[in-house]
């Protein structure tokens, strides 16, 4: 490829040169092969490298030529100079070297020492006082932040299988407690193909049911037909009802797409009578920008987004409205309903609708897995084989098939039905301990050359101990500590000081600007004792600052887990009592379920039947 005088002799030359980058369109195209680029010839910054291309290749990204990875607007890098001059500085960068970035920007580069993470960031963070979108569209049209969502901003966005097993884990427990564990001749509602969004329809036939999912965008229900995600699609609503009434009663799995707004299907399906299985929702209702109002085609929001964008709010929070008081009818009817994780009901709550709220988060599904630190842990080949990754899968089942049939179910699902977007990859809901094992069995299968190449792992913010975000990840907390922001950055801290490769700090993903802060990591795992070091170090502190995090809050399961797999906490006895009274509280004051009741007071029970066998946290 021609290099445009402008960078010539830059760094970014070579990479131009091979194809990687074309600044005149750009594009950006994932680095395979087990050639280094970076002048330090170290994986500990071609990792880095690796995963910003992979975030940013057409197939990974929702809107590459804007930067734009998943999740309304959520940035790999601020502007293409940032992510030029990222670049530049990560393949001059030597082994001792930090890069610190903010809001997608580089603002410096320390020498440090081989134990610090190579880069450090802070995305989108405000002052509490000032966090919100108003100041924050402000703040951005100066230049001075920008918006990076979870996972688009820390470079650790594997495309939608990533969100697939969270989605699989998060209906499958849902199917679990209200239909026996399968979802056969279920019907499953719910809008939204996004980056997201998109993993739902696969996530619900792989557990047997019917999944009807509208989206007013024609080109993303294109694109996940084109992935293998979606089986079918029509714009025609009385159609798509019928499709899915038909699969329902053969039980057959499959999924259909219908090109409507989401507030139109819900309509239909109240004037027809039908109620949905389960009900639930993947538009990008945390962003009102993004969020198309009913009535509108996808071209006239485009338009009315720029001419007017107060125009735009006003409708965008009418239909979220509306869209709220059709999913409490639904609810009120029988539907199984939830909110994922989008900050919809908070919406709709703002704009009137005062029971909102009837509607759980999804957390009344996933907290168990994150009270044992259970969590998205994922990883890629970063020389781009397909093979690794099989064999990795391999590995796991052999080393979880007998303890955790459902994460064997997952990984021969996934090998099925999955197809791979950029580098190859995987993700796995593990738990404190198996990370930690897995990590160590990866490190000496790169050092050995049983693996064609180094292996990057990382996990969505989303996690157990990483995120405070009242409307989602810490919804509902026992003890009632839902907006308490220092766990995240206690997160970030440790797996700084822990030494991966790189951390990340960020602020408004998921639920948006003001609902939440949470951290995540990159660590590249090159087969050399001194990152597998670090590994270990960041694979037991990372989902162990999640058990930390439900223990403190009162979930005996947390207890049990700290116990007995040696999780040291110093007050631990004080936290048995804590357990017994914020359980009870809790239930009083309507912050949880019934059902969450009887089964946090079965774990009490449990942990204290085991007691007896425990030893103190300053002699394990
Ligand atoms: N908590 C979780 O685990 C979790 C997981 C996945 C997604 N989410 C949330 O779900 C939302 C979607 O994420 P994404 O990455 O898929 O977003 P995205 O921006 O990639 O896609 C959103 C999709 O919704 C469609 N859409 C917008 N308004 C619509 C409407 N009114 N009716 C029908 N379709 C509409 C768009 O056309 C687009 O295809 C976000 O708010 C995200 O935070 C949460």
């Amino acid at each position: 490829m021609s290099v445009p005088q402008k960078y010539r002799g830059r760094p970014i030359e070579e990479l131009i040169s091979a194809g990687y980058y074309d600044p005149e369109t750009r594009s950006v195209h994932v680095i395979t092969g087990t050639e280094l680029h970076v002048h330090s010839r170290d994986w500990q910054l071609e990792g880095p490298l690796r995963m910003l291309f992979h975030v940013l290749d057409p197939a990974v990204a929702k809107d590459p030529k804007n930067l734009i990875v998943y999740g309304g607007t959520g940035k790999a890098a601020r502007s293409w100079e940032d992510f030029e001059a990222i670049v530049d500085s990560l393949l001059t960068m030597d082994s001792e070297d930090t890069l610190v970035i903010q809001s997608g920007q580089p603002v410096a580069i320390w020498k440090l020492s081989r134990n610090t993470p190579r880069v450090l960031m802070s995305n989108a963070m405000l002052v509490p006082k000032w966090a919100d979108w108003k100041i924050f569209w402000e703040l951005e049209a100066k230049g001075l932040i920008s918006f990076h969502q979870m996972t688009a901003g820390c470079w650790a966005y594997i495309g939608t299988q990533g969100i697939l097993q969270g989605t699989y884990e998060t209906i499958g427990a849902a199917a679990d407690r209200h239909f026996g564990g399968s979802l056969e001749g279920r019907l499953v509602v719910s809008a939204g193909l996004g980056n997201m969004g998109g993993a739902q329809p696969l996530a619900i036939k792989m557990l047997g049911g019917v999944a009807l999912i509208a989206d007013v965008d024609r080109r993303m229900i294109q694109r996940m037909i084109d992935t293998g995600y979606l089986d079918t699609w029509t714009d025609n609503l009385d159609k798509a009802i019928d499709m899915a009434l038909d699969a329902k009663e053969r039980r057959q799995a499959t999924s259909i797409g219908v090109l409507a707004n989401a507030v139109n299907l819900l309509e239909k399906l109240i004037k027809e009578n039908i109620v949905p299985d389960i009900l639930t929702d993947q538009t990008p209702a945390h962003d009102p920008l993004s969020y198309v109002p009913q009535g509108l085609t996808v071209e006239q929001a485009e338009q009315l987004k720029k001419s007017d964008p107060d125009k735009y709010m006003l409708l965008a929070k009418e239909t979220m409205k509306k869209h709220v008081q059709l999913m409490l009818q639904l609810q009120a009817r029988g539907a199984v309903t939830f909110e994922y994780g989008n900050n919809l009901r908070k919406q709709a709550y703002d704009a009137g609708v005062e029971d909102a709220f009837k509607i759980p988060g999804q957390m009344e599904y996933m907290r168990p897995l994150f009270e044992e630190g259970r969590g998205p842990f994922r990883w890629t080949s970063l020389v781009g084989d397909p093979n690794d990754i099989y064999k990795l899968d391999d590995v796991l089942i052999t080393l979880f098939e007998k303890k955790n049939p459902r994460l064997a179910r997952w990984i021969k699902n996934a090998h099925q039905y999955v197809k791979f977007q950029g580098l190859p990859a995987r993700v796995v809901y593990l738990g404190y301990g198996e990370r930690a094992l897995f990590g160590k069995i990866v490190s000496e299968m790169v050092r050995k050359g049983e693996l064609s190449g180094p292996i990057w792992f990382g996990r969505d913010h989303l996690d157990s101990g990483s995120v405070a975000s009242p409307y989602r990840e810490t919804e509902g907390m026992l003890d009632g500590s839902d907006a308490i922001g220092d766990w995240p950055i206690l997160n970030y801290a440790l797996n700084t000081a822990a030494g991966a490769t790189w951390t990340c700090f960020h602020h408004g993903g998921g639920t948006g600007i003001g609902y939440a802060i949470h951290a995540g990591f990159g660590m590249v795992v090159d087969g050399t004792e001194l990152a597998e070091e670090k590994a270990l170090r960041v694979f037991m502190v990372d989902p162990g600052s999640g058990v930390v995090r439900h223990a403190h809050a009162g979930y005996p399961k947390s207890l049990m887990v700290a116990r007995e797999r040696g999780v040291r906490i110093p007050i631990i006895d004080k936290l048995e009592e804590k357990s017994r009274r914020v359980i009870e509280e809790a239930y009083r004051e309507g912050r949880i379920s019934r059902f969450t009741y009887e089964r946090v007071k079965k774990d009490l029970e449990e942990y204290e039947a085991r007691k007896q066998n425990y030893r103190t946290p300053f002699n394990t």
